[in-house]
């Protein structure tokens, strides 16, 4: 990743040196390049050149606000899951008009908030059940709108992906069944508070294979024939995220070659394209910074105990992900490597980021970098614990600036209130 490189002996994020932003904002930090996030935005916008596109940012990747008013101002879009992503996307200056809100429980508050955001509402509702046809169609219908809907299409794919990042199967609570999509629809379109303008479809998450990608095109495509068949006006299809990035070793898609069969099975139906990137456009532009609190050699094993836990990085814990780890030092070429299992300080045994896995050798106090942590790291990161959240910092070139501070004690507490009969007196 050429945003973060080796310069004189030290692992820098762009310009600046981690061990700096470790000495002024301390450890775990996550640590995130703009010039990352602007060439992964750049590359997808390029390689959909020419089709009309619009680039509905997942945040649920990474909500920071610093990192969703640079995706922004690049001219990405937001795809939201709720209404706390919703406010947070308009507090980033994200227009309404390209927001698009997803998600299998929305709740009639956030219908509301949606559908009355800035003057307009938002672009689309990817609608993924009847009964929340009818809720929308109720909540739009009591404010005197229709509701812009998309329903969201389970096409039975197999992504062949982690079995807990895949949504595209029969069996997945997501989506409307694909042989149930023509009844679906006529039931919409007879809803007063409905209106019916598009397609989405969300097969799951980190593919590395394109093949799945081509096979639901090819079903979408077949639908919205067939939809426009029965009268509906059919004017944006709404493709989904699940563009995998390198982790390990995987040889993820090229964004080109992805665009290339979208040009091949979508284009020629002259919709709007939305598409739904999350983890490509963030995962390799972020890290997590942490430090070695103790090297435990034990019976069976050593042990590099991290000030980084599975608070702050779910990822390995919950899908077994894998993430690289680098000294912030370079290591010495040739350095014999041992392996070693690095963990952080949970009390759970699953607070594991790596096992057996070969290191250069490391000392007590030395800082680490897990790599690709830019999307579902901090985004999903608790204070379990009672650990604070990590804070987040931005680089830019040769500068960097914290964009979330580490909490206090008192910020952690803030949302607290001991009951008054705690403090009466006893009679
Ligand atoms: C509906 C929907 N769209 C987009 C995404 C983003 O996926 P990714 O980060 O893999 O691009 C997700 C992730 O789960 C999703 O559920």
């Amino acid at each position: 990743m050429p945003w973060f490189t080796y310069r004189d002996g030290l692992l820098c994020a762009e310009g600046v040196p981690l061990a700096r932003i470790a000495a002024e904002v301390g450890t775990p930090a996550y640590v995130y390049s703009t010039a990352a996030l602007t060439d992964r935005y750049a590359s997808l916008a390029e390689a959909f050149a020419g089709l009309p596109v619009l680039i509905a940012y997942a945040m649920k990747a990474n909500a920071n606000l610093a990192l969703l008013r640079h995706l922004g101002s690049l001219g990405a879009g937001a795809d939201v899951v709720s209404g706390g992503e919703l406010q947070l996307a308009l507090k980033a200056g994200i227009a309404p008009s390209k927001i698009i809100f997803a998600g299998v429980g929305k709740t009639r508050d956030e219908m509301r908030q949606a559908l009355q955001a800035g003057n307009t509402g938002i672009a689309q509702f990817n609608v993924e059940s009847e009964p929340e046809l009818q809720m929308l169609s109720e909540v739009a219908a009591g404010l005197g709108v229709r509701a812009p809907v998309a329903i969201r299409i389970n096409p039975d794919v197999d992504a062949k992906t982690h079995r807990k990042i895949t949504t595209g199967k029969a069996e997945n609570k997501f989506g409307i069944s694909y042989r149930r999509a023509l009844d679906v629809y006529a039931e919409a379109a007879a809803l007063p508070g409905i209106s019916v303008t598009g397609v989405h479809v969300h097969i799951g998450s980190q593919l590395t294979d394109l093949a799945p990608y081509e096979d639901t095109f090819i079903r979408l495509a077949e639908l919205v024939t067939a939809l426009r068949g029965a009268g509906h006006d059919i004017r944006r299809i709404d493709l989904g995220g699940g563009l995998g990035i390198r982790y390990d070793d995987e040889t993820p898609p090229d964004p080109k070659l992805y665009a290339d069969l979208v040009r091949r099975h979508i284009a020629p139906l002259g919709c709007e394209i939305a598409l739904e990137p999350g983890r490509y456009l963030v995962g390799n532009a972020g890290l997590l910074l942490t430090r070695v609190t103790y090297v435990k050699p034990a019976e069976a094993k050593t042990f590099l105990i991290l000030d980084a836990g599975m608070n702050d990085l779910i990822r390995p814990a919950m899908y077994e992900a894998y993430h690289r780890i680098v000294p912030v030092k370079e290591p010495v070429s040739g350095a014999e490597t041992a392996p070693v299992d690095i963990v952080g300080p949970v009390c759970e045994t699953g607070d594991t980021f790596a096992e057996g896995r070969p290191m250069p050798p490391v000392e007590q106090g030395e800082l680490l970098a897990i790599l690709s942590a830019g999307a579902y790291s901090s985004a999903m990161a608790s204070m379990y614990n009672a650990r604070p959240l990590a804070p987040e910092v931005m680089v830019h070139g040769d500068r960097f600036a914290i964009t979330r501070r580490r909490p206090s004690i008192e910020d952690m507490t803030a949302l607290e209130t001991l009951p008054a009969w705690f403090s009466e007196a006893k009679a």
